[in-house]
């Protein structure tokens, strides 16, 4: 069987390496994947928003299943392509992807289906948003409508900081597009949740529970990141919650969409605040997250492609979705600067005595050399029979990992071992 993946980060690096578990899978590409994947997969240079591309590659190459990861294809409508063409694909339609892909959307849905969330108003005009905030309570939270490579949420603690938030995503337009409209939404707090989940758009099976860590420094501090490190499981959603949520958030979700006929298929990300007043989605997104695959796919006991296939199909309710027990930590290295200005093109070595699993994002190869190029340069996985183990040997086997101008957190998963 030949099969191919959409994307090339430490998450399709994880979903790359967990299909290989399946010894039918004979061909396996990844587009455009990144040097470090090129040693699980072959890479081809092909872009993951290159539409037109991947559907031509799949075709001439007389591929059988495609696993199309990150948000931009998805959105772009590249699975409805695959599909037309005749490829077996994993990931919801363009439909579905507005579920991730406008804001609006998305809280609109919650709103009619009375999925809990923070509550929220629209704005198209930055004047009216403006007349609103002056008498808006702070802080508040304000997102552009569309994709913002995970930029588009500011948290505004006072109505200046509010007000230029406004103003730089509907008049500057710093997010393009993406910035027409805005949602303004109330401030929540509490742990936060990554919960990732299987379906075919009957049922619902979700992964184990993760937590990400989004800011670039120690103590949550510093600017947001794409994600810095993750666990898994997450020690806040004990099985009662995950009751609720189940009940109150996923199956109507999945409801809502088939209602709205945007049947989602694939993996449905659930961004989740344990609020007081009980669990509420943050965010949805039409993927997996990153870097919560690298945490969550290890501790995965079915067969990756078995479960993929079965959610294309629309067989998930016969397919076991099992996980292992124990606990995973993901420490992600980066080059300092990031997420602002970095250098890049540093080899990466790895000690021998290595004894993790590495994911690679920002990296390409030169010569049989692997170099960093890009912020987020991978990830060091380490799994164990309980968080606080896993935790250790992640931090333990980073030092083995080197290149100039690495930067890691100290404290990926303390606040998860603390709540234990
Ligand atoms: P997002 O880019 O949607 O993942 O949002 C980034 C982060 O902003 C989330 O992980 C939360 O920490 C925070 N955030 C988003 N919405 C809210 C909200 N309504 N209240 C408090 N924090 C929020
Ligand atoms: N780690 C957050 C995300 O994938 O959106």
């Amino acid at each position: 069987m030949k099969v191919m993946v959409v994307g090339g980060g430490g998450r399709e690096h994880t979903i790359i390496k967990k299909l290989k578990e399946n010894k039918d899978i004979k061909e396996l590409y990844a587009l455009p994947g990144n040097g470090g994947i090129a040693k699980d997969a072959t890479c081809v240079n092909i872009g993951a928003k290159d539409i037109e591309g991947i559907v031509r590659f799949a075709k001439d190459n007389k591929i059988d299943f495609a696993v199309v990861a990150p948000d931009d294809p998805l959105v772009l409508g590249a699975v409805d392509e695959l599909e037309k063409a005749g490829v077996l694909s994993f990931g919801p339609t363009k439909a579905a992807a507005a579920i991730e892909g406008s804001k609006v959307f998305s809280k609109n849905l919650m709103e009619k289906y009375g999925i809990p969330t923070a509550s929220y108003k629209v704005f198209s005009a930055a004047d009216s948003a403006l007349e609103y905030l002056k008498s808006a309570p702070m802080p508040t939270v304000i997102k552009a409508d569309g994709l913002a490579l995970g930029k588009g949420v500011i948290i505004a603690n006072t109505k200046e900081e509010a007000e230029e938030a406004v103003r730089t995503i509907m008049e500057d337009k710093v997010f393009g597009e993406s910035g027409n409209n805005i949602v303004v939404e109330e401030f929540l707090t509490g742990p936060e949740v990554s919960v990732l989940a299987f379906t075919d758009g009957k049922v619902v099976k979700p992964m184990v529970s993760s937590m990400d860590h989004k800011r670039a420094l120690d103590n949550d501090e510093g600017l947001n990141t794409g994600g810095m490190g993750t666990i898994a499981p997450n020690p806040y959603y004990t099985e009662e919650i995950a009751k609720v949520c189940m009940e109150k958030i996923f199956l109507p979700t999945i409801n809502a969409m088939n209602q709205e006929g945007k049947t989602f298929k694939g993996c449905l990300y659930f961004g989740l605040m344990l609020t007081m007043d009980g669990p509420k989605v943050i965010e949805y997104n039409c993927r997996f997250g990153d870097p919560e695959t690298q945490v969550v796919l290890p501790l995965l006991k079915s067969d990756l492609f078995t479960v993929m296939n079965s959610v294309s199909e629309g067989k998930l309710e016969d397919c076991p979705v099992e996980f292992k027990d124990g606990s995973a930590c993901c420490v992600v290295m980066a080059s300092k600067g990031y997420p602002q200005k970095y250098e890049t093109g540093f080899e990466i070595t790895v000690d021998k005595d290595f004894e993790a699993e590495i994911y690679y994002a920002g990296a390409k190869l030169k010569d049989d050399c692997i170099l960093t190029s890009g912020g987020r340069v991978l990830g060091v996985t380490a799994v164990a029979g309980n968080l606080k183990d896993a935790i250790d040997k992640a931090y333990k086997e980073v030092t083995k990992v080197h290149f100039d101008n690495a930067y890691f957190r100290k404290d990926i998963g303390l606040k998860a071992l603390h709540a234990e």
